[in-house]
């Protein structure tokens, strides 16, 4: 007889909760108004919904000192779970003088909203350079990702916390799947093994490629774009989903993909990265995870495949969740298909590379990427949009 389907165990055995019970809401909320108040940026919001539904089991909040230096130092949870990018909340030294260990801090999001709470444990000064070097790989402020670190308060605040409501996304309700439900859905439709995507582009022919020929070797396809925040010259992420609804309309089985967003923010960590954006498909019930070329890089910090290279410093199995790596795609003139130098004879000359700098520059005149680099439909709706958004940019003189 057939194994009965199960998920995937999350990371650390336990799929986290912190989504507050009526009872504990009516305590937070009777107490709110007299509790000391922490701001959160976009970034830390996206943390804290991310910790409340599980996305980042094990952690049940920002990391305290111990976890912080561990997870800098030695990519683990001081208990020795693998952990690559350190979950923090930054405030102001003058801020954090205000606050008691021991106490509830009350949560506001970037509109002012009581959205959460902190159980207020530790707070502690680290070393911005040591966590620029060590999880970024460099020091360099023009990494938007340092950047932000170098840019935050001096002091991190850790402790357990409380997401009082799960708020459907404002722009993307539909496809606002928590790994509670992505793993129900999963058991579903069936799918003993299923495959993660992480993205923040806009699906080209070569992410377009990869994900089929996992697909091939596994039950379903997790088309998992990322819409926390990213850096602003990154296309928007409404503009992203509806390429997605495009490619699903034309060139997708639908019985065998699902499509839904991750509220992460983008750190641009590349290699620590990747082995982060691993973890949280894991808790979403993923058995298998795409890294291709330069996996969350950005400008030349990264070398081509260190984010891939940086699954074997860990054990075989540790991560709980196994990498599928691919070489850079092309369209290949010579087979007239997509093709890596793995299964391509062509000589460099007939290969249709295009950086994404040289496509924003096309689309933002209006023109479609070749159909070898985008799929025409998709090409239309991203030319539209993005040559709309540069005629906007210059009558404002705001960059959008
Ligand atoms: S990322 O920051 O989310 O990694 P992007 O959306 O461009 O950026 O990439 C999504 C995934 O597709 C990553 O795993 C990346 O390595 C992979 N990828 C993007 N372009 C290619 C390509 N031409 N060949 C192989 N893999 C690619």
């Amino acid at each position: 007889m057939a194994r009965q389907l199960k998920n995937i165990a999350p990371h650390g055995g336990q799929l986290i909760n912190r989504l507050a019970s009526e009872a504990q809401k009516e305590v937070f909320y009777s107490k709110a108004d007299h509790l000391p108040c922490v701001q959160l940026t976009e970034r830390s919001l996206s943390d804290l919904e991310l910790i409340a539904i599980g996305g980042f089991s094990p952690l049940t909040g920002f990391l305290g000192k111990a976890d912080y230096e561990s997870v800098v130092l030695n990519m683990r949870l001081a208990n020795g779970l693998p952990w690559s990018i350190p979950i923090t909340l930054p405030v102001t030294s003058e801020l954090a003088d205000s606050l008691n260990i021991g106490s509830l801090v009350r949560l506001n999001d970037p509109q002012g909203i009581f959205i959460g709470v902190l159980e207020l444990s530790e707070k502690y000064k680290y070393d911005k350079l040591k966590e620029a070097l060590h999880v970024y790989r460099t020091n360099e402020d023009r990494h938007p990702g340092v950047k932000v670190v170098y840019g935050q308060g001096e002091v991190y605040l850790g402790g357990d916390v409380w997401l009082l409501e799960r708020r459907p996304h404002p722009l993307f309700p539909t496809y606002q799947i928590d790994p509670v439900d992505s793993r129900e859905l999963f058991i579903q439709k069936g799918w003993r093994t299923v495959v993660g995507f992480q993205t923040r582009n806009p699906i080209h022919r070569a992410h377009e490629y990869i994900q089929k020929c996992a697909l091939e070797i596994v039950d379903g396809l997790f088309l998992h774009p990322l819409v926390g925040a990213t850096k602003s010259d990154d296309v928007p992420a409404d503009v992203r989903m509806r390429c997605y609804e495009i490619m699903l309309e034309h060139y997708f089985p639908l019985d065998r993909v699902t499509l839904a967003i991750n509220p992460a923010a983008m750190r641009y960590a590349g290699p620590r990265e990747a082995i982060f954006h691993a973890l949280i498909r894991k808790n979403y019930g993923c058995t298998h995870f795409i890294v291709g070329r330069d996996h969350a890089g950005v400008g030349d910090y990264y070398g081509t495949y260190d984010a891939q290279h940086i699954f074997y410093e860990f054990e075989d199995g540790e991560l709980g969740i196994i990498p599928l790596m691919f070489e850079h795609a092309f369209y290949c003139k010579r087979t007239q298909g997509m093709a890596t130098t793995k299964t391509s004879a062509s000589l460099p000359e007939e290969r249709v590379h295009l950086s994404g700098t040289k496509v924003r520059e096309m689309l933002r005149r209006g023109e479609c990427p070749p159909p070898e680099f985008s799929r025409p439909e998709v090409a239309a709706e991203l030319a539209k949009t993005m040559h709309k958004m540069a005629i906007e940019e210059a009558a404002t003189g705001f960059e959008i």
